[in-house]
């Protein structure tokens, strides 16, 4: 469980699906009130890119733990939010459906799931920071101050998946996206470790119908409300 030496009070999670505007909102609200915006789903993705890279079985848990004990995942701020792995830029390599669907799996996986969150409270270790996920409320940072579920209806999030990779130039089928979106939402959802559920006391936010600056606006609104020293 957290260490009470970690600042509890600075800190927002946003926990959701696939699709449910997390990352995004995540980045503005960050961008905002000035704190630091983690992305612990780049991470699972990154463990998921060198698995596949290094030709590892993601069903060999030893091979899986002797990788996260080596791997170095960084976020460098560049144009943009870029994520390394060591030395390589895999920010557009960790965003293809076949690294979705394995970032899935290998997430289930309780020596990889250990070291990334040993890593993400060390990120988290002075506050200030939003930490977005599925298991940010329920497991990283559950004392943390702001916690947030967002969600939509899986169409809706389908089409901003697909929306999302067109625009990345990625071939796809929106018919595949939304069977892997469905998948992945059962696979997330139904593990046996830190599986995707909204956190005691998490503040439940449905963006089928809101624009990303609605739902912004709105967490904003109650962060506000609860009067956190933000500097803006
Ligand atoms: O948020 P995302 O789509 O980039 O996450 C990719 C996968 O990583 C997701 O299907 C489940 C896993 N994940 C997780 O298990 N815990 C997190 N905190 C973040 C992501």
């Amino acid at each position: 469980m957290q260490t009470p030496t970690v600042d509890q009070d600075n800190i927002v999670t946003i926990d959701g699906p696939t699709g449910s505007g997390k990352s995004t909102v995540g980045k503005l609200l960050a961008g905002r009130i000035g704190f630091t915006y983690l992305d612990t789903g780049a991470m699972y993705r990154v463990v998921a890119l060198e698995t596949m890279r290094r030709g590892i079985n993601p069903d060999d848990s030893a091979a899986l733990s002797s990788l996260c004990a080596t791997i170095t995942i960084a976020f460098k701020h560049n144009d943009g939010m870029r994520v390394y792995s060591g030395d390589c830029d895999v920010t557009d390599a960790i965003r293809t459906p076949e690294i979705s669907m394995l970032a899935s799996r290998v997430s289930a996986e309780k020596c990889v799931r250990s070291e990334l969150v040993r890593m993400q409270r060390d990120c988290g270790r002075q506050g200030r920071i939003v930490v977005d996920g599925r298991d940010a409320g329920t497991v990283i940072f559950p004392y943390a101050r702001f916690k947030f579920y967002l969600d939509a209806q899986a169409e809706v999030r389908s089409q901003r998946r697909y929306k999302e990779l067109i625009e990345k130039k990625q071939k796809v089928a929106y018919s595949k996206v939304h069977e892997e979106l469905v998948q992945r939402d059962r696979d997330d959802c139904s593990r046996a470790l830190a599986p995707l559920k909204p956190a005691a006391a998490a503040i439940i936010i449905d963006t089928t119908a809101m624009t990303i600056e609605e739902v912004v606006q709105e967490l904003l609104a109650i962060i506000d409300a609860r009067a956190l020293q933000c500097h803006k």
